[in-house]
């Protein structure tokens, strides 16, 4: 299994999906029940060995390091009111061996352009990137990124999420070809039309790459919707490195879409002893 000791959050996008409460909330901040979608993200990264992570992020999204930084009064009201597990909670949202760092992308060029402004970090190692909008669960057993990280056994192969979508939503999505009988990527395009997609097969967001991505990403002219697209450039890796798709254990939920949203709150609720009845119930009523 290769340790993939950095992992990489493109965190500076806009959401305006979720306008208007994205003004002032950062989407990755929104809450599934009552832990936000960066803690989901993050504890997938440590699952799968990271003690280095790695936001990009902007000047709108402070929130983020407000968040996993210690909250000095708060703790101090906390253990004052003998709140000690609520205390512990929020002061344990990462283990101690783990950092943080913050590294910002001034203009939104595109998700190929937010992982280059991480290639000083970086250095010279393969490395996982999560898309936070895509929570993915596996309950029980190991989270899709440790999946993947168990496949990347050289440090030099490439290894993405996939998953099959409806055809007509190839136009949101990074769509690969994967070769006759095997999961090894034979060619890929960022968000083709239906009628231009080589398969159904799309790039869910994750990703552990090697580290030769960023001089590639540096020669990416842009692609689809003008953007920088990471897609680009792991389809020129395609020529010089195996690159895998993985079809990973776990459910998908894009909590970058409203639905995604509630299919994600209704997931947890139902495992939640205190709200599980209030959910059969709701589907009854349904
Ligand atoms: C990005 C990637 C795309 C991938 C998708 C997964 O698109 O560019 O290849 O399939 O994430 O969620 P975005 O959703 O940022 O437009």
């Amino acid at each position: 299994m290769t340790r993939l000791r950095k992992v990489v959050f493109p965190v500076a996008g806009l959401g305006t999906r979720f306008l208007p409460a994205t003004k002032v909330v950062a989407k990755e901040m929104l809450p599934v029940i009552d832990r936000p979608l960066i803690q989901y993200a993050v504890d997938e990264a440590i699952d799968a060995g990271a003690d280095t992570l790695v936001f990009v992020t902007n000047r709108y999204k402070h929130s983020i390091a407000d968040y996993f930084d210690s909250a000095y009064e708060l703790e101090e009201t906390l253990e004052h009111a003998g709140k000690l597990e609520l205390l512990a909670m929020v002061q344990g949202l990462l283990p101690k061996h783990v950092r943080c760092v913050y590294v910002t992308q001034e203009q939104a060029l595109g998700l190929g352009h937010a992982v280059l402004c991480t290639k000083a970090v970086i250095g010279d190692e393969p490395f996982g990137i999560i898309l936070p909008d895509d929570l993915i669960v596996n309950d029980g057993g190991p989270s899709a990124l440790r999946q993947m990280a168990q496949r990347a056994s050289d440090g030099r192969t490439g290894v993405l999420a996939v998953e099959e979508v409806p055809h007509a939503d190839t136009g949101k999505y990074g769509i690969v070809d994967v070769e006759a009988g095997g999961d090894r990527i034979r060619h890929m395009v960022e968000k083709p039309k239906p009628e231009d997609a080589p398969s159904n097969l799309a790039v869910v967001g994750r990703y552990v790459l090697p580290a030769r991505i960023f001089e590639l990403l540096e020669k990416t002219t842009p692609g689809a919707g003008g953007e920088i697209q990471l897609t680009d450039a792991i389809a020129a890796l395609l020529g010089e490195s195996r690159v895998l798709a993985h079809r990973f254990d776990g459910h998908r939920f894009d909590c970058g879409s409203k639905a995604g949203m509630v299919r994600a709150t209704l997931h947890f609720a139902a495992r939640d002893p205190a709200l599980a009845d209030l959910v059969r119930g709701f589907n009854k009523a349904g």
